[in-house]
């Protein structure tokens, strides 16, 4: 929902660009309060943070992209016809539909950039029936990944080319929850669109740190197969806003918050501390997301008068998705999403802790 334009255009006349690009049109957006749900504290603040230009990884971390950095000689033709989009959604299909990983990682940042500058609308538009994709990585079933010792790949790479794929995967999920769900604009609510695009803006810097680290280390995205299974998860709730909200953000992007203190355990480990640096940033920057989906999750539910926690066990039953543990709780409960959601043990009756405890005092 926009509120009065009046006087944000008002201040965007006379305030200098830095503080422009802070107030456009996403402020004038209203979130909904949820009731009787605890939301991730900093979602206000992520939500009116600045565009985050600093997608290059320096000496000490995060900073502006070099002006020299290269994306490929077909990417000024792809820049350029994004002159020609006149919406988000339009926008996003064009992202959806680029194939090179640098060039769609780019084009989702200035498409995000743009429709916060220009005030353009969310229009509709529609999805592609899958995104597209390079030649490489070759695309094999989860059983065919190859090991770390037969890939080719020192571990430490082989633990980041992995991440680059999840990053990849996550631009064009937070794109095509944009584009399929636009035409539910009036529905759903400005917001809703904001935030995923904004999540995707996120997603693509964080593949632009992984693709450069794989630079610096001698290897490139591609250089090893990958898994199609992310995307095979997001084709089966395309037809409905609480699955995809279920199956994505809260199953696989609040997998990422299980698995990120691990991954960078194993890279300090390994001796390579550039790579655990920018693995930690990343997975600190994915709470977001997560909670922009338990946000959006129960908001959903209680317009329709559904139960968040029953709705979401249901949605995991009807689309056949596992949960497997181990869970990091402290990141998930500050993300939003309670423990009884996901973990059975949390909601284990009188009766079945009684017998299970008889059990134990028996044995
Ligand atoms: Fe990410």
């Amino acid at each position: 929902m926009v509120s009065s334009v009046a006087p944000e255009f008002t201040v965007r006349l006379k305030l200098p660009l830095r503080f422009y690009r802070a107030f456009s049109s996403s402020t004038s957006i209203e979130y909904p309060p949820l009731h009787n749900h605890s939301q991730w504290s900093g979602l206000h603040h992520w939500r009116r943070s600045l565009l985050n230009d600093y997608r290059y990884w320096g000496s000490n971390g995060p900073v502006q992209e070099p002006a020299e950095t290269e994306t490929g000689p077909h990417s000024f033709s792809t820049f350029s016809a994004l002159n020609s989009c006149a919406s988000l959604a339009e926008m996003g299909a064009m992202v959806l539909s680029t194939a090179n990983p640098l060039v769609k990682a780019k084009l989702s940042h200035l498409a995000y950039a743009k429709w916060r500058e220009k005030g353009l609308p969310v229009g509709v538009s529609d999805a592609p029936l899958a995104p597209a994709r390079p030649v490489k990585p070759l695309l094999v079933s989860p059983k065919e990944i190859p090991s770390p010792k037969s890939s080719g790949l020192p571990l430490n790479a082989y633990m980041l080319h992995n991440l680059a794929h999840v990053e990849l995967n996550a631009i064009d999920l937070a794109w095509d929850t944009v584009v399929r769900f636009s035409p539910f604009m009036e529905l759903l609510g400005e917001g809703f669109f904001a935030d995923f695009a904004h999540v995707a803006d996120d997603e693509s810097r964080h593949f632009t740190w992984c693709s450069q680290r794989l630079t610096e280390l001698g290897f490139s995205y591609g250089d090893m197969p990958a898994h199609g299974f992310l995307w095979r998860e997001c084709e089966k709730s395309s037809g409905d806003v609480t699955a995809r909200l279920a199956v994505i953000p809260l199953v696989q992007e609040a997998r990422g918050l299980d698995a990120g203190p691990r991954l960078v355990k194993k890279l300090i480990g390994f001796g390579d501390h550039r790579t655990s640096d920018i693995v930690e940033k990343i997975a600190a920057e994915e709470v977001a997301h997560v909670a922009v989906g338990v946000y959006w999750f129960v908001s959903v539910c209680q317009r329709m008068g559904r139960v968040p926690c029953s709705t979401f066990k249901d949605i995991l039953d009807e689309y056949n998705v596992e949960l497997k543990g181990p869970f990091n709780y402290p990141a998930r409960e500050e993300a939003g999403i309670p423990q009884e959601w996901y973990d059975p043990s949390s909601t284990m009756t009188k009766v079945e802790e009684n017998k299970q405890l008889s059990e134990v005092c028996h044995s």
